[in-house]
């Protein structure tokens, strides 16, 4: 509505699948703004074919699938849907965390088949949440989100990102460590990082070990920052105790290996999925391409 608004000629494809590169290959070639998923690819080979873009806007925080560099050398602003997300993924964070730990979807299955005979002492036995130790890894919007949240469970809280973050730490009471130490000291994980060059595979099989026994992962970043077979292993070896998955290596594809674990609770991306985030998150990108377009210059820029 907002571009109906201002004139632009709009072209929609649809919602919920990826457009074919296909289409956008031939689309790009005249278009003067694009807004993209984050399950668009928007690689050198499709912005070489744009005659005339100006703008990326990307319907999401996550920018790992626009070589940005790239669009910048060639004079085009990339812009993301930063802020408006925070809230709505930290609560999906902890809605995984909170599940999986008090295996909500196991139990809520049996109860459904008609199993649950009566009470008894060992039935879906979890884990306490309460004065655990989580550990934050990438301490951003997102994740300073979800240690806020843990206040109320009297959790402490470690944290590693490529600096220490002095106001987060007055704000949480949250410890800088390195990722070795955190793996070792947290009994839920959270994955909060851009995916990037040093953040691919930053949980692997040669470290997923060094992971406290016992421990859940929780992934509502990026599927690639976990290796998936490392994963599946540990959880297979009951080295980890759980995972709480939005978010997978080979995305939308799964391993029918992680789909068989009955400790994994497994969601199909939808961290930023409210009514509400996502009108926001398509007014910023809409609101984006305009201001490229009359001004020069993006609201939420990436890459300028
Ligand atoms: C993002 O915006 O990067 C999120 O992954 C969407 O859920």
């Amino acid at each position: 509505v907002l571009l109906q608004e201002k004139g632009f000629q709009i072209e929609v494809y649809d919602r919920d699948e990826p457009i074919q590169r296909k289409l956008l290959e031939q689309k790009i070639v005249h278009a003067d703004g694009l807004i993209c998923l984050l399950s668009d690819n928007i690689d050198k080979s499709l912005i070489n074919r744009a005659g005339n873009l100006k703008i990326i806007a990307n319907y999401a925080a996550g920018f790992n699938n626009i070589d940005i560099a790239y669009a910048a050398s060639r004079g085009i602003v990339v812009s993301n849907t930063p802020d408006i997300l925070t809230a709505a993924t930290a609560d999906l964070a902890w809605s995984l965390l909170l599940s999986v730990s008090k295996r909500i979807v196991e139990s809520d299955r049996f109860t459904r088949a008609g199993e649950f005979r009566g009470w008894g002492p060992m039935l879906f036995l979890g884990g306490d949440v309460t004065r655990k130790t989580l550990g934050i890894i990438g301490a951003g919007r997102i994740g300073q989100a979800v240690a806020q949240r843990a206040a109320g469970f009297e959790m402490q809280i470690v944290y590693h990102d490529t600096r220490p973050l002095p106001e987060f730490e007055k704000k949480t009471g949250a410890r800088y460590c390195s990722i070795q130490q955190l793996f070792s000291e947290s009994d839920f994980i959270s994955i909060h990082c851009p995916l990037n060059n040093s953040t691919h595979h930053l949980i692997n099989s040669a470290n997923i070990y060094q992971i406290k026994k016992g421990a859940y992962l929780i992934n509502t970043a990026r599927g690639q920052v976990v290796e998936e077979k490392a994963l599946v292993d540990a959880l297979k070896s009951g080295h980890l105790a759980g995972a709480g998955l939005d978010v997978y290596e080979f995305e939308p594809q799964i391993s029918p290996e992680i789909k068989s674990l009955e400790q994994v609770i497994l969601l199909p991306h939808i961290g930023s999925a409210t009514f509400e985030t996502r009108s926001e998150m398509a007014r910023i990108a809409a609101r984006n391409v305009i201001s490229v377009i009359e001004s020069g210059k993006a609201l939420t820029p990436i890459n300028t």
